[in-house]
């Protein structure tokens, strides 16, 4: 039973706390406030990745039961070659690169050692530094950064971009799968807007299969998913001077067979009150209340198409993975299109 009526948003005077959570990061401590006073109780996906979140869900790419980075990985060996075939001489850049293991991976099949220019984009300094590590290994691929969110990065990467080489996009790891469906061809048509004719996109996504294989893969036998899931909590804790009681809260990840996507949910085993201690706002949950983290959404290989050719873009392959339903997905920008 959700009930946010009891949600008391008790205000209190700003005291150096809150001035020091408002000077450094004011936008969290909004997201949050927003999250927990709506009817049902929500987060951003986007507060799962401090730190610790980062490196469990590094951990979570590693489990028997969540196949999809190996899915994307398998596509990428198999067909980097290919899609450097479909385009030549293309400088790369991506959307979210993490360490940089995948962009590794493919460099090496798509360039096969000729000169290219790498640009990755991140939020994560760390993951940038991390990124930067590992490409650079490779012979002739000059390496650059931008920290920033991926439209704003990719806006400012397509300003540098070198005189008549073409750009390949990467948006990888079913990164879209975190975006609404509405956002998700929002994001495409944004990414269309700021590429030229002669220029790719090759998005990798995570496609429609049987519940009993996805909520595995959000509710692993080891906890990984729940801890990370969990840690939302304890970031609050430490960041916001929280004082959610963690261990009160079950994981849980739900299908939506309507919407197509795994909710990931906490659950309050005990109804609870939870104090933000930087502004005193008190958050009630009743025994049985979630709050809903993260939706992660499943996708049709048509549906995919369709929204490519929305967005401005032709589909110039999509091969899919043979063990788990998977796709990659090259989007063009065609010859006579507007750019
Ligand atoms: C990053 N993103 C694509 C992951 C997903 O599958 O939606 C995040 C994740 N959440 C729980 N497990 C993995």
């Amino acid at each position: 039973m959700t009930s946010t009526t009891r949600s008391a948003l008790r205000s209190v005077p700003a005291g150096p706390a809150l001035r020091e959570a408002e000077a450094k990061g004011s936008s969290l401590l909004a997201a949050v406030r927003a999250g927990l006073s709506a009817s049902p109780k929500t987060l951003p996906a986007a507060l799962l990745y401090d730190d610790l979140g980062s490196a469990l869900f590094e951990a979570i790419t590693l489990l028997p039961e969540y196949e999809v980075t190996r899915a994307d990985l398998r596509l990428l060996e198999a067909r980097a070659a290919e899609v450097g075939a479909l385009l030549p001489g293309a400088d790369v850049v991506e959307l979210g690169p993490g360490a940089g293991n995948k962009a590794k991976l493919f460099l090496e099949r798509f360039a096969a050692g000729r000169p290219l220019r790498f640009s990755a984009i991140d939020v994560s300094e760390a993951a940038l530094r991390d990124c930067r590590r590992t490409v650079e290994q490779l012979p002739n691929v000059t390496v650059a950064t931008t920290q920033g969110r991926y439209l704003e990065g990719l806006r400012e990467v397509m300003a540098a971009r070198r005189p008549g080489v073409p750009v390949l996009a990467l948006f990888l790891g079913s990164n879209l799968s975190n975006f609404t469906r509405d956002e998700a061809q929002a994001f495409l048509t944004s990414i269309r807007a700021l590429l030229r004719e002669g220029d790719g996109l090759l998005l990798a996504t995570d496609l429609d299969k049987p519940a009993s294989q996805l909520i595995p893969a959000y509710d692993d036998a080891v906890g990984v998913t729940a801890a990370f899931n969990k840690n939302l909590l304890a970031r609050l804790n430490r960041e916001l001077d929280a004082d959610f009681d963690v261990g009160a809260f079950r994981h849980e990840a739900r299908w939506s067979a309507s919407a197509r996507r795994v909710e990931m949910h906490l659950v309050a085993t005990r109804a609870l009150d939870a104090t933000l201690g930087v502004t005193g706002d008190v958050f009630h949950f009743e025994q049985g209340e979630s709050l809903w983290t993260e939706s992660s959404h499943r996708f049709r290989t048509d549906e995919l198409q369709r929204w490519g050719l929305q967005a401005g873009f032709t589909t110039a392959a999509q091969w899919t993975d043979a063990r788990w339903a998977f796709a990659h997905t090259l989007f063009r920008v065609q010859s006579g299109a507007e750019s």
